[in-house]
């Protein structure tokens, strides 16, 4: 286990693979400072980097200038209030009318193993494999103590981080704030990366300078969202995939979020992640506790690659459980793109016998199927069959799909409710609305107070009673707006600051429960395409829809950026029809299957149009899923040249773990005239082997195609791609 105390100098040493992470309790009244965290530290005295023999001192020789300790220290889990101006942590309303909160040292717990939260989406790990820190603090004025909990993940450069806070006290208490990590550090030239966006065009990459201004990457709309991603990494001046450090944070939640940066009056940055505090307010009553979710810390020495390998490994083996995690998952076809509202039974069955044929292996009915569903401006909650457009019901039809070989998939967005539904009509309190003013409506729907047991548990059954009803093997569980208008008709009035947080806890109730009845449920999150990739929702889906921006050129982007973080198995890719309904471009039917290729591989078209070029090509398409899927979804992934940043061309790439595959996409935007062809290099690879490359008879030298790569032809014309597959000999 490589977590470790010393009691005389009070430090802990928290070790990973190749990270080290310190905390001292410093001074007799048992401030938690941080220390260091970078590359391992095999030997040496952490305790000479702690600043206390310096003024301003500590209190207990300097207490006149305690302000300025308390505003210069580099905190563990900076309270609030009483003189560290720097953005706090944690901060409260006591019964008199304080909002300070102080933390000493108290305690600590070391245990084996890890276990995840009971309520929350967390890691979790065997005892061979990682520890748990427990130090507990308390602050006796307020009445509180605050667990602070770390995850130290030896086989992988994690640490996670998430407090658990207590009422000691004999009166409520509202929590205002709680944030789940914090990292003070000085500042090492820092830049900052972050994922931003929107509807089509999700987690775009941002690189940054960190300055003396606060830089807030941030959700208060209910989800993570389009538009922020709940990540931030701190990177030293020229980091690239292989060279500089990084320090990234990832949370493991679904709901508003904070990260934030700042150089403070002496160059030390503190980075902050944790719920965000706007309209957050948990009321504790004497003995309750509140256990806030996980953020994952990763630190790199080795670039942004080796970044990226942590948290793809991390989140394969630490955080997704779903079965289908190593599984191959069915070759699909969904109809929204094919049909939108305007299907029926025959016409599914029809796309289905095409798409069987060509060997696709399941049928995803998408939104429109159910209540009075034929355009998007009604009936959700209303999850009943249409008899209209699928006369013999939901069992007639998967049988039908079932008959031809295939599995069947169903799309819900159970968190909804329309106002034109009979749900509404009977329920209408149980839309998130503030009584008395209106709510805005969005995609003319309003959101579901899932705070309350009793929505819930219709929402539930309501799922759950179509998948009792058929053979269903896979549900797209989709949420279309944003939250707004916090109001709940059942939370009183100091209560009401819980909604945002009981609502995603209400969510990972749901999902947690659907699991468990349908253990064998391939379960796809989506969010008006990719809204809610968030580790949160990993924790439940193994796989999340990417964007509904399917065009195989803005593609490169989205899943670029989201490939930073999330392992290539989790994103949902497919192929659709051109024009493309969104950009309206044309790209070749075969850039389009490599691109879907590098997630998790499926059709959104209408089989039945397609031209018979277009039709043969998919059985190949198909094949070459099985053929290489196995190395996507388990190898480590290599940004070679990044479209988002030349603005010409894209290389990305997976080896296999053991080296001996490799499979790399160049994707060539735009034709060039009169142009000599592009070197490419292929890290990665093993220096010391040989490699051969499909397709040609001859031999090169891991060494040369990883230091100086290989000359790649133009291949002619527009978003024109080509894979490259090397096996070891
Ligand atoms: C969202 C999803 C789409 C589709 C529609 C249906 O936008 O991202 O894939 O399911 O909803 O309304």
């Amino acid at each position: 286990m490589s977590i470790s105390y010393d009691e005389n100098e009070r430090i802990f040493k928290l070790d990973t693979k190749n990270s080290t992470y310190a905390i001292g309790v410093v001074d007799e009244e048992g401030f938690l400072a941080h220390i260091y965290y970078g590359d391992r530290l095999r030997e040496g005295q952490v305790g000479s980097l702690l600043r206390t023999d310096e003024p301003p001192f500590v209190p207990s020789v300097n207490d006149r200038d305690r302000v300025s300790f308390l505003d210069s220290c580099p905190m563990e889990y900076p309270g609030h209030g009483l003189g560290d101006y720097r953005e706090s942590c944690i901060s409260v309303r006591t019964g008199n009318g304080s909002s300070a909160v102080g933390l000493q040292y108290v305690s600590h717990k070391i245990t084996a193993g890890k276990t995840s939260f009971r309520d929350l989406p967390s890691s979790f790990g065997a005892e061979g494999e990682c520890g748990v820190l427990e130090i507990t603090c308390e602050d006796r004025a307020a009445g509180l103590t605050v667990a602070l909990q770390y995850g130290v993940f030896d086989d992988t450069d994690v640490i996670t981080r998430s407090v658990r806070v207590c009422n000691t006290g004999k009166d409520a208490v509202w929590l205002t704030k709680v944030y789940s990590a914090c990292l003070d550090m000085d500042d090492q030239g820092f830049e900052a990366i972050s994922l931003h966006g929107s509807w089509a065009r999700e987690r775009q990459m941002q690189r940054v300078p960190v300055s003396h201004a606060k830089l807030n990457v941030e959700s208060v709309r209910g989800e993570s969202g389009h538009q922020d991603h709940p990540f931030m990494a701190l990177v030293t001046p020229g980091t690239n995939q292989e060279t500089g450090r990084v320090y990234a944070m990832h949370f493991v939640y679904s709901g508003n979020f904070r990260v934030q940066v700042q150089s403070d009056q002496f160059d030390q940055v503190r980075m902050v992640m944790g719920i965000h505090p706007e309209d957050f307010c948990w009321k504790l009553l004497p003995g309750e506790s509140f256990q806030s979710p996980e953020a994952v810390m990763v630190y790199s020495g080795t670039g942004l690659s080796g970044m990226t390998h942590t948290f793809h490994d991390f989140y394969r083996k630490h955080l997704i459980r779903s079965p289908y995690r190593d599984r191959k998952r069915p070759v699909l076809i969904n109809n929204w793109e094919a049909t939108y509202f305007d299907f029926n039974t025959e016409k599914l069955i029809e796309i289905a016998r095409q798409a069987a044929a060509l060997g696709i292996e399941m049928l995803v009915m998408d939104d429109g199927w159910f209540g009075n569903r034929f355009d998007d401006n009604r009936a959700l909650g209303d999850w009943f069959v249409n008899e209209e457009k699928l006369p013999g019901g939901l069992a007639y039809l998967a049988d039908q799909v079932n008959g031809l070989g295939m599995k069947f998939g169903i799309w819900f967005e159970p968190e909804m409710i329309s106002p034109d539904s009979e749900l509404y009509r009977a329920h209408p309190d149980w839309a998130i609305a503030i009584p008395g003013r209106r709510a805005s409506l969005c995609r003319n729907q309003y959101v579901l107070d899932l705070s309350r047991p009793e929505v819930r548990d219709y929402a539930y059954e309501a799922v759950a009673s179509v998948l009792r009803s058929a053979n269903i093997a896979y549900v797209k569980w989709d949420m279309n707006r944003q939250l707004s208008d916090l109001g709940s008709a059942a939370l009183p009035a100091d209560r009401m600051g819980e909604l945002y947080h009981r609502y995603v806890l209400g969510v990972y109730e749901m999902q947690e429960r659907l699991l468990r009845e349908f253990p064998d449920l391939l379960l796809e999150n989506c969010s008006g395409g990719g809204a809610r990739f968030d580790p949160g929702m990993l924790y439940y889906s193994p796989q999340i829809w990417c964007s509904d921006d399917t065009d195989a050129i803005e593609r490169l982007k989205i899943q670029e950026g989201t490939a930073m973080i999330y392992p290539l198995s989790t994103m949902g890719a497919h192929v659709s029809a051109c024009p493309n309904h969104i950009v309206g471009r044309v790209t070749p039917f075969e850039t389009r299957g490599h691109v879907a290729l590098m997630g998790t591989f499926g059709y959104e078209l209408d089989v039945t149009a397609l031209s018979e070029e277009e039709k043969q090509m998919i059985p190949q398409q198909v094949a070459m899923y099985h053929k290489y899927n196995d190395l996507i979804r388990e190898g480590d992934y290599y940004r070679v040249a990044s479209y988002a940043e030349n603005h010409a061309f894209d290389c990305c790439g997976v080896v296999g773990k053991d080296r001996t595959e490799a499979l790399y996409l160049y994707v060539q935007v735009l034709g060039r005239p009169n142009c000599r062809s592009r070197r490419i290099r292929f890290p990665g690879l093993a220096e010391d082997r040989q490699y051969r490359l499909e397709g040609e008879e001859r031999i090169y030298a891991g060494e040369l195609l990883v230091k100086a790569g290989m000359n790649i032809q133009d291949l002619h014309g527009d978003f024109q791609s080509r894979l490259l597959h090397f096996t070891a000999v």
